[in-house]
């Protein structure tokens, strides 16, 4: 659950981050893919890339997570969770990859919100962030352990 603190100001932002999620999805990847060109490579699809719906729907779901929590703070959207670990699991995502879109991803938002990402601001959405990764690579682990399959190797 979001703390109360970081709830108001994840309510307050919701809106210029949702309508920003165009140009935040455009300066992550090509941040990222930049300085990680593996990743493009061996696990985010070109074709999928290639989309401008599916390049966005890192991005979104974050947005979508952080409503849902404003909106059903007792709940966790599992359904929603449950469908990108699947993905995930599915092309080898592993727990130390979260940092690094954390990272490229978080850049992003600095970048394109400028100003109006107050050290308050990046402080609760990173709250968002790490509830979404820690609920992903749990979920994650437990695909990875009932398939018998070491982690970031699919089968
Ligand atoms: C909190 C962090 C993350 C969120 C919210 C997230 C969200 C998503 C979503 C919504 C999808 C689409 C699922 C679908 O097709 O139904 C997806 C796919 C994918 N994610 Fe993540 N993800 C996160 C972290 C990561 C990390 C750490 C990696 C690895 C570097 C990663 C790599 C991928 C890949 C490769 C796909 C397949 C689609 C593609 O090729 O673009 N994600 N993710």
């Amino acid at each position: 659950m979001l703390s109360a603190e970081s709830a108001a100001v994840v309510r307050a932002t919701l809106p210029v981050v949702g309508a920003s999620l165009d140009a935040i999805t455009e300066r992550f990847y090509a941040t990222m893919f930049a300085d990680r060109p593996e990743l493009l490579d061996g696990l985010f699809n070109r074709g999928n890339q290639a989309s401008g719906e599916q390049r966005k729907a890192l991005a979104a779901s974050v947005a979508a997570f952080a409503t849902t929590l404003l909106d059903h703070p007792d709940q966790r959207p599992d359904h929603l969770l449950a469908r990108i670990a699947h993905k995930h699991t599915a092309v080898g995502v592993t727990d130390d990859q979260y940092v690094i879109v954390h990272k490229y991803l978080f850049g992003a938002i600095a970048e394109v919100l400028g100003q109006a990402v107050t050290p308050q601001v990046a402080a609760a959405w990173d709250e968002v962030y790490w509830l979404m990764a820690g609920a992903l690579i749990a979920m994650e682990a437990r695909l990875y352990a009932e398939a018998g399959a070491v982690e970031g190797r699919t089968w």
